[in-house]
């Protein structure tokens, strides 16, 4: 049997193990996922300790997705992000990776939205990065506006073509956008969006990374203006069908890792 886990402090909700284990079942592969919760400047012992234990993957959330880097062989994008969210013990020397950038453009693309032309990336922050490197991997221009306006300016000086901006220029930012992320927490805990409606319209695709609750006040305002809307556990699941994929070398079952996850949210 294979032991896959999740290291969080804390960890106590994740909706990992339910969405992984119902691939292992779907797929009939012999393995669990169980979370662990290691002190919080424990990210390296944890990683050694897992691969010493013959763990065969982690998926890693705050606070550790920076402090792993320093104990896994991080690939190009996790180390051009900055953060590690899975690492893969199969080979010689823990690997790291960043599935949050590929979750996001697999959720946009499996909803028919065209990753071409200009991205607009709200937030500049960790979940903001990992969109940003993700979207420009693919070919997008990307703009990045954030309420702390030097953030964007910082991240987007690390990305291929892109700018940063301050919020105020969402609306003029977003006119000729093709797609739009929000990365920042706001829709999380009130009923707003950090979008003005009227800058919304329909030749967008827009993703929200917020999946609690899953129709936030900006995916509304955005079906209102005609764009095809993605919320934000499909990223969760994309980012997970990708760890799975790396892992266990098949192609995830999406549509029960989809099932587990919604039937929990
Ligand atoms: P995460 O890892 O989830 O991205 P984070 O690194 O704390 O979390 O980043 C949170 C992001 O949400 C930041 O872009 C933050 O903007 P600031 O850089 O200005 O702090 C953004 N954010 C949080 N609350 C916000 C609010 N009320 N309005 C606008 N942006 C907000």
């Amino acid at each position: 049997m294979d032991v896959y886990g999740l290291i969080g402090n804390p960890v106590g909700h994740s909706l990992s193990p339910p969405m992984h284990e119902a691939g292992y079942e779907a797929l009939d592969v012999d393995a669990r996922y169980v979370t662990f919760e290691p002190p919080k400047d424990g990210a390296a012992a944890a990683v050694e300790g897992a691969a010493d234990l013959g763990v065969a993957g982690l998926n890693v959330t705050i606070p550790f997705k920076q402090d792993v880097l320093a104990a896994v062989e991080p690939d190009s994008l996790a180390r051009r992000i900055g953060a590690v969210n899975t690492v893969d013990f199969s080979g010689g020397e823990p690997t790291g990776h960043n599935t949050d950038a590929v979750g996001a453009t697999r959720a946009l693309r499996a909803h028919d939205v065209a990753l071409s032309g200009t991205a607009v990336v709200v937030g500049a922050g960790g979940a903001g990065r990992a969109v940003a490197f993700g979207l420009a991997d693919e070919g997008m221009t990307v703009r990045v506006a954030n309420r702390t306006e030097s953030k964007a300016h910082d991240l987007a000086d690390e990305v291929r073509e892109a700018t940063g901006h301050s919020l105020d220029a969402l609306p003029e930012l977003l006119a000729d956008a093709d797609v739009l992320v929000n990365a920042t927490s706001v829709g999380m805990e009130s009923d707003e969006s950090p979008v003005p409606a009227d800058a919304l319209h329909g030749d967008l695709g827009v993703l929200d990374a917020v999946y609690r609750p899953l129709e936030t006040r900006l995916l509304r305002d955005a079906a209102d203006a005609g764009a095809t809307t993605v919320d934000g556990a499909w990223m969760l699941l994309y980012q997970g069908v990708e760890a799975f994929e790396r892992w266990t070398g098949r192609e995830a079952p999406v549509d029960a890792m989809n099932e587990a996850l919604r039937e929990r949210l």
